[in-house]
């Protein structure tokens, strides 16, 4: 028997989201049946609703969630009903080119449900990041629900599943951030306060946060920040190499997505430094750069997918983390709301006002 329970639906590009009854299948082979506790409110999903992803409506949004597993498939023995779970939007394959070269943290087919969600007509939802949480129950496959300790906050582990991962990683996986190394976060949003507690948890003796909201930069300090930038008052790429004898950071992260960013990013490392990028650009942005810098400065240039993150391995640790008290993840949960207020949050995000809503729903509130 399908379950109708309501979920946040968009229907066309750019209208205003909406909350539906929706049908969620009894789980099958290999799949898992999830009762939401929280999702966080991300951009992806508001990408998504824009039409800026594909054009594939309407979507279930949401995709930064934990819950309880209420149901298995056959075939499923990573969980068990009852366990408390982080959503993940990387369940590697294990057979695609990227997973047999030993790389599956790239993993190029990663795993979903087969059975689709739709609204009460039938209609086929397409699951944001293929999880699809404002929902009160939601079908995954069950690689894509990695178990952690159940004494975490729901609102706090659900960070976990995407834009926290994802700061994390660039700092930790991506950037190879090192003990001793100086940073540089480029952008305090979500995404780069987790860079930069990423590059602490890391051993990072200097971190400079970046960004031009003064607001953002206080924050930023909360979460590790050594030193920090107003990037609309003064040359950021000066300012960091004053903060580093002359010689500018190891590892330059950029969080916003932008080229003015990417280039000062660029700029901003030492001989031989990484820059990362995990802000998202938009299909219009270029870069250009004069080719001797690219070559003469050395080092690398990495963009960031997901933090380059293993859920299965990395979301228990940072779970353990967080309950022991070095990963503070309760500090970016700037608000909980309900499910019918995810249009309003999404509007909160566009001003800068939050690091994240939490979707809370009605079993943990
Ligand atoms: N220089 C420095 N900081 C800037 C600049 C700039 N020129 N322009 C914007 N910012 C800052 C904003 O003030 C904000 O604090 O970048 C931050 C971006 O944060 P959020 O909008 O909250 O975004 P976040 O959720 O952190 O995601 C950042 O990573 O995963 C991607 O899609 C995501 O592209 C987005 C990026
Ligand atoms: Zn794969
Ligand atoms: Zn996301």
């Amino acid at each position: 028997m399908p379950h109708e329970v309501q979920g946040v639906i968009a229907r066309s590009k750019g209208s205003p989201v909406s909350v539906e009854t929706i049908r969620v299948p009894d789980p099958g082979p290999e799949e898992a049946l999830v009762r939401v506790q929280a999702c966080g409110v991300c951009h992806t999903d508001l990408h998504y609703r824009e039409g800026a992803i594909t054009d594939d409506f309407p979507f279930l949004l949401g995709h930064e969630a934990a819950g309880v597993v209420e149901a298995v498939g056959e075939g499923v023995h990573n969980v068990a009903p009852g366990d408390f779970v982080i959503l993940a939007w990387r369940a590697p394959c294990g057979t695609c080119r990227s997973c047999l070269k030993g790389r599956p943290w790239y993993c190029f087919d990663s795993k979903n449900a087969t059975q689709p969600m739709t609204l009460a007509d039938g209609t086929v939802l397409t699951a944001a990041l293929g999880i699809g949480a404002f929902a009160e129950v939601t079908l995954v496959d069950a690689a894509q629900a990695v178990k952690v300790d159940p004494t975490a906050s729901p609102a706090a582990a659900g960070l976990i599943g995407c834009g926290v991962m994802a700061g994390l990683g660039a700092a930790m996986y991506t950037g190879g951030v090192g003990r001793g190394d100086t940073v540089a976060v480029f952008g305090c949003g979500g995404v780069g306060n987790a860079a930069i507690q990423g590059s602490a948890l890391a051993g990072a003796r200097k971190i400079i946060a970046v960004d031009i909201d003064e607001k953002k930069l206080e924050w930023a300090k909360g979460f590790g920040a050594t030193d920090t930038v107003n990037g609309g008052q003064v040359d950021p790429v000066e300012a960091i190499k004053d903060l580093t004898d002359g010689l500018g950071v190891d590892v330059a992260i950029e969080a916003v997505g932008r080229p003015e960013t990417m280039k000062q990013a660029f700029f901003a490392r030492d001989l031989a430094g990484t820059m990362v990028q995990v802000g998202v650009p938009d299909p219009t942005m270029t870069v250009e750069l004069p080719m001797l810098e690219f070559f003469g400065r050395g080092g690398a240039l990495k963009p960031s997918w997901y933090g380059d993150c293993l859920p299965s391995r990395d979301f228990p640790m940072l779970i353990d983390f967080y309950l022991a008290g070095r990963l503070d993840l309760d500090r970016y949960v700037s608000e909980t709301i309900a499910i019918d207020e995810v249009e309003d949050a999404f509007h909160k995000m566009e001003r800068g006002e939050v690091l994240r809503s939490v979707v809370m729903f009605d079993a943990a509130r």
